[in-house]
Order: C-alpha cells, then structure tokens, then sequence
C-alpha cells in the first residue's frame, strides 16, 4: 500500500533536474488538506513539515496518520518531516512512530559537536530509511519558539560544510546564506557566491529555511544554484489568519469551524500555488 515517504528520492531527483520540492508548515488538518490537494491537483511532489510545537500541540500519531491517509489518496509522494528538532531522542521516537523525514538542527552547538549529534541521528535515522537535514551555520528569525538574534546568525563556511556533510552522512544540508525565519525588517540579501561554493564542495542536495517574505526572483536565483528544499511559514500564516479575521469582522456572530475555517483555506491555497510555481516543481510526478 502506498504511505508517507522519506524526502531522499524525491530531492535527489530536483536536484538532478534544477528544481526544489516545497516544505510547507503544517498545523492541523485542515492546512494539511490545503498542502496536499493543492499538490496534487498540480502535480508536485510536497513536504508536510512540523515542528517540535506543531507536533506536540496537534499530536505526532494524529500527524501522521493524517499524512498516511493523503499518502495513499493522492498519487504523489507525500512526505512528513520533523523541521528543527534538537531533542535526539525525539526524533528517535518519531521515527519509531513512523516519520521518514527529520531534521536535527544542532546549528547552536559548536562544530564538532554538531557533528556528533547530527552523526547519531543519522546513524538512527538510516536504519528505518528515514532521511536527516541537519544545518550548518545559524539562520535568525524566529521559528516557533526557536528565536535567533541577528548578532547570534552566522553563514555557512563552504569548506566546513564539505567537512561536515562528508563526517555526518546527512542527506541534505540546510544552508545559511542570508535568509532568516519570519518577516524581514528590509529586502534579505541573499550571498549567492557562498552558495556556489557551497554546492561545487557538497553533493547533498541543499535547503533553503526562511524562505517566506523573499523576493521569488531570489528564491528561484538559488534554485537555480543548487537548492532543492524550499522552507515555507511565514507566509501561509499571515494570509490565513487574516482571512478568518476578515470573515469574523463580516459575520460577527459566526461560530462554526466548517465556515469560518473556509476563507483561511482557500488564501492558504493561492499562496501554495504560487510557491509550488516559483519552487518549479509543477508536474513533477
Ligand atoms: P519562514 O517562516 O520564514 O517561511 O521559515 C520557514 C522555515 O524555514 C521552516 O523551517
């Protein structure tokens, strides 16, 4: 029977073809629904993503079972994975529960310890075919609860890259380039010759976190240089929640979920449809 997916074939295969697979922010069914209809109907394959507050507040075992069923309803490859976690033994559980997808995100820790946690995710991970991002450098922003100052962000060093794709074994490395999580103060400015160099030194495929509120022009420049995994929040939030608020300014008195959700729905899909466009991955499957 069909079921969720790891992320390995599908970002080998936009790596190889110069496109990127989106990882959506997920947080309950209904943006789970919005997610994978949209990706069907156009043909991409997709990345559910949650993070450590989205899982505990919706529930790892409704989560994935909720993306099971979308795996065997729809016929694209469906992935769910577990975006920022810091808690190996987590991330070992939810493996245990069935998650394919993880990232390990010990981008806070120094360089050899970084990789001595990322290795042991890995070494975990590969054993139930499950595939393992893990970051290199420090994006700002905020994530959930997970909140980087500006002084503390730091870029990826390409060599150091090199070295530690080649000591973990990861499957994709999250790069820091320029982007940061959440909205910018100005236009981000993205450090396209580091991410030449980045891809020429690591075969893995690359990440792009903090894609929300980036010009497309810029998303698309680092497709085109070597990103395969593009990371959207920000930016299906905002339209979402003003759309319920909007409805609620409108209907007052309104209180049913099946009416009141409708309008978020449906602002959440044009924007998915517009990054699944400037992601490339249209008709991919
Ligand atoms: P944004 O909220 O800036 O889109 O970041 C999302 C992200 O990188 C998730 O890991």
């Amino acid at each position: 029977m069909k079921d969720i997916v790891s992320t390995k074939e599908m970002l080998l295969k936009a790596q190889k073809e110069g496109y990127a697979v989106p990882a959506f922010n997920i947080h309950n069914l209904e943006t789970v629904q919005v997610v994978v209809e949209t990706a069907a109907e156009m043909r991409s394959p997709v990345i559910l993503a949650g993070t450590p507050s989205t899982i505990k507040y919706a529930g790892a075992d409704y989560l994935i079972s909720i993306a099971s069923t979308a795996a065997r309803k729809y016929d694209i490859p469906i992935a769910i994975h577990l975006d920022h976690f810091e808690d190996v033994s987590l991330i070992k559980n939810y493996i245990d529960l069935g998650f394919r997808s993880s990232m390990i995100d010990a981008s806070h820790e120094p360089f050899e310890k970084n990789i001595e946690t990322v290795k042991e995710v890995v070494e975990y991970a590969h054993k139930s075919g499950a595939t393992v991002e893990a970051e290199l450098g420090r994006l700002g922003g905020q994530e959930d609860d997970l909140v980087v100052d500006e002084k503390d962000t730091m870029y990826t060093n390409p060599q150091s890259a090199k070295e530690f794709v080649e000591r973990t074994g990861i499957d994709s490395l999250a790069v820091a380039i320029g982007t940061a999580h959440g909205l910018y103060k100005g236009e981000p400015k993205l450090d396209f010759n580091r991410l030449k160099e980045i891809r020429e030194l690591v075969d893995v495929p690359l990440v792009l976190h903090g894609a929300s509120d980036v010009p497309d022009e810029l998303v698309q420049k680092a497709i085109s240089l070597g990103i395969c995994k593009v990371n959207v929040a920000t930016d299906l939030k905002i339209p979402f929640a003003n759309a319920v608020k909007n409805y609620f300014l409108e209907h007052p008195d309104a209180n049913d979920p099946r009416k009141y959700m409708v309008p978020g729905k449906e602002a959440m899909k044009a924007i998915v449809m517009h990054k699944i466009n400037v992601c490339g991955s249209k008709n991919r499957v």
